[in-house]
């Protein structure tokens, strides 16, 4: 089967997660940082297409669903769902945990779940629309990346959203580097990651 890029379909849920833990740790394999392989799925992948599953994008080929890209048109109001919708239930299920000290990472999640506070930061006004994007290993450098982010600012035109961003850690030297190249602005600092914007 070539590799094509489809709409998300609900049976891809899975292979999002997996992916996303596969990429997980600066674009690094995250397996060994979290006990728990949902965590990073939960906050940085499931949300987005259950929220609004026309704004996710998968890459398929013979071993199946390998990258996808995950947004929402609208981050003021989807940190707002994050919040009632989409958090409690993982609150109730994930305690808050101290640090084990033994290198894993799934007490940070948990925080980040349950200390989570909706914003309204001066560029969910300017480009309103928030993604993520990853591509296993096998699907990388092959022009992919590029078109999956094709696909979402196509539909998010068709929608009138005007543009556009993303954090990326600091530690993603490639991550920036394919940003840069698809035409996205640095537009500063944001904890340990690069605030990046792309008007539509
Ligand atoms: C980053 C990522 C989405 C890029 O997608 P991709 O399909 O590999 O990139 P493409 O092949 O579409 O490349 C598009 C352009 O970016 C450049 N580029 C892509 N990856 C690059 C890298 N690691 N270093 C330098 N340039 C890079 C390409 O050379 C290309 O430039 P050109 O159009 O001028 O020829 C993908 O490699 C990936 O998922 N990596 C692991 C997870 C990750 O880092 N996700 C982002 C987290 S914020």
């Amino acid at each position: 089967m070539p590799v094509t890029i489809r709409p998300f379909h609900a049976s891809d849920l899975a292979a999002l997660y997996r992916v996303c833990l596969l990429t997980g740790d600066a674009s690094a394999d995250a397996t060994d940082l979290y006990r728990n392989p949902d965590l990073l799925g939960h906050l940085y992948a499931g949300p987005y297409p259950i929220a609004d599953p026309g704004l996710t994008f998968v890459v398929v080929d013979d071993l199946g669903v390998g990258g996808y890209v995950v947004a929402t048109a609208d981050s003021y109001r989807f940190e707002r769902w994050l919040d009632t919708s989409w958090f409690p239930v993982l609150r109730a299920q994930h305690a808050l945990v101290g640090d084990p000290r033994d290198g894993t990472r799934d007490h940070e999640l948990i925080r980040q779940i349950h200390e989570f506070v909706p914003a309204d930061k001066a560029v969910f006004h300017t480009h309103p629309a928030h993604m993520h994007i990853d591509l296993l290993p096998r699907l990388q450098r092959r022009g992919l990346g590029r078109r999956l982010i094709e696909s979402l600012g196509d539909t998010l035109r068709d929608r009138g959203v005007p543009g556009l961003h993303l954090g990326v850690d600091a530690r993603n030297e490639g991550g920036i580097a394919f940003y840069d190249r698809i035409g996205f602005q640095d537009a500063g600092p944001s904890g340990g990651a690069r605030l990046l914007t792309l008007g539509l």
